[in-house]
């Protein structure tokens, strides 16, 4: 099944061809951070933009089951002519909220980011790819994050023209309820 057109903004591209992003999409890109919602607008994110050491950051990926070894690794990402590493400053994070800013509300206010910048760079003529499976202390090496400073995920972007084939999902009855929970329609 093709990928409907309005959903198609938000598909997982890992394979791009030569065209560089020009230079002055880059802040077009990441203004989208000014209007993205976070918890008591605390802002937990950093943004570190990658064009140099893309083959360094595919050194640091491990495979979709977690697994750290050189066959395995997502070499494809060195490919992607432009990459965002999206970190959570938990300093910043815990100022509000505590623990719980700096551990949950970090987590899920980086991921808002990050799916706005991937909506965001499609409107921009970009396709990405959301990729989590790195070895954080890696990334943490090869960029000179601070210890309060942790990766939560990279963007892949640049140009594709993939004609992607929709992946499997759950039926709308096997994850909505209505009013209350039921195990009505799905199993367990
Ligand atoms: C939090 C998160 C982490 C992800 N990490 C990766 C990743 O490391 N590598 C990758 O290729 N895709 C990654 N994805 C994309 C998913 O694989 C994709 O959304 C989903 O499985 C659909 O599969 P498809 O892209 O093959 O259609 C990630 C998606 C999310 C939301």
């Amino acid at each position: 099944m093709k990928i409907d057109k309005h959903l198609a903004a938000v598909e997982n591209v890992r394979r791009f061809d030569t065209r560089i992003p020009e230079e002055q999409i880059l802040p077009a890109l990441l203004e989208v951070a000014a209007v993205t919602p976070s918890a008591a607008n605390v802002q937990p994110w950093e943004v570190i933009v990658i064009r140099e050491k893309r083959v360094e950051l595919a050194e640091c990926t491990l495979d979709p089951l977690m697994r750290d070894e050189a066959g395995l690794r997502q070499s494809w990402i060195a490919q992607a002519p432009l990459i965002l590493l999206i970190c959570i400053d938990r300093k910043r994070a815990a100022a509000r909220y505590g623990a719980v800013g700096a551990d949950r509300f970090a987590v899920q206010d980086s991921a808002v980011l990050i799916h706005n910048l991937r909506l965001k760079a499609d409107e921009l003529g970009l396709r990405s790819c959301w990729l989590r499976e790195f070895d954080g202390n890696k990334v943490r090496t090869l960029f000179g994050l601070p210890a309060h400073v942790e990766a939560m995920g990279i963007i892949a972007l640049g140009y594709s023209e993939e004609a992607l084939e929709a992946h499997p999902s759950l039926a709308l009855m096997d994850f909505v309820h209505i009013e209350q929970w039921s195990r009505y329609y799905g199993c367990d």
